[in-house]
C-alpha cells in the first residue's frame, strides 16, 4: 500500500489540468505572474515612485481578456518589464485556463455585454 502514491506520481493526470495551471502562473521558471498581473490576472500595481511629474505607478496589465494566442504572444516575447519565459504552448493554455475558470463569473458579465462571442 505503501507503494501507491509513488506509482500514481508518475500518471499525467495526477494534478489536474487547472491546478497544473495555477503552479504554472504562481511560479513559471521561478517569476510569478502575480506578482505583477496579480492574484488572478486582474492586475496590479508592481511599485510607486516619484520623479519630476510626480507621483507614478507601474503598473501590471489586467490580463483576463486576453485571448489564448495574446498570451502564447506576450510570454514568448521581449518586453521593457515583463520577463521572457519559454513556456510551451500547453504551459501558456494551462494558465490560460487556470486565469479563466478563476474569472468564470467577471468574464461572463463581460461576454454578456459585449456579445462578441
Ligand atoms: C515583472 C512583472 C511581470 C511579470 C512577472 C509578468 N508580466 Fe506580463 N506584463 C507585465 C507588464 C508591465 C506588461 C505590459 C506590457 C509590457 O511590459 O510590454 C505585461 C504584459 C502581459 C501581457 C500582454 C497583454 C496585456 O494585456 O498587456 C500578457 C498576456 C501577460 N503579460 C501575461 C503574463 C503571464 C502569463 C505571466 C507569467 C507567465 C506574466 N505576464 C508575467 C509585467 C509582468
Amino acid at each position: 500500500m505503501l507503494l501507491l502514491p509513488l506509482m500514481l506520481w508518475g500518471q499525467e493526470d495526477f494534478i489536474s489540468h487547472y491546478e497544473y495551471g495555477e503552479m504554472l502562473y504562481a511560479n513559471p521558471r521561478g517569476v510569478s505572474c502575480a506578482q505583477c498581473h496579480g492574484e488572478i490576472g486582474e492586475g496590479k500595481t508592481i511599485v510607486e515612485f516619484r520623479d519630476i511629474h510626480g507621483k507614478q505607478a507601474l503598473r501590471g496589465s489586467d490580463i483576463r481578456e486576453d485571448t489564448l494566442e495574446d498570451m502564447i504572444k506576450a510570454v514568448n516575447s521581449y518586453h521593457e518589464i515583463m520577463p521572457r519565459y519559454y513556456l510551451t504552448d500547453e504551459e501558456v493554455k494551462a494558465i490560460y485556463d487556470y486565469i479563466h475558470k478563476k474569472n468564470e463569473l467577471y468574464l461572463s458579465k463581460f461576454t454578456e455585454n459585449n456579445s462578441t462571442e
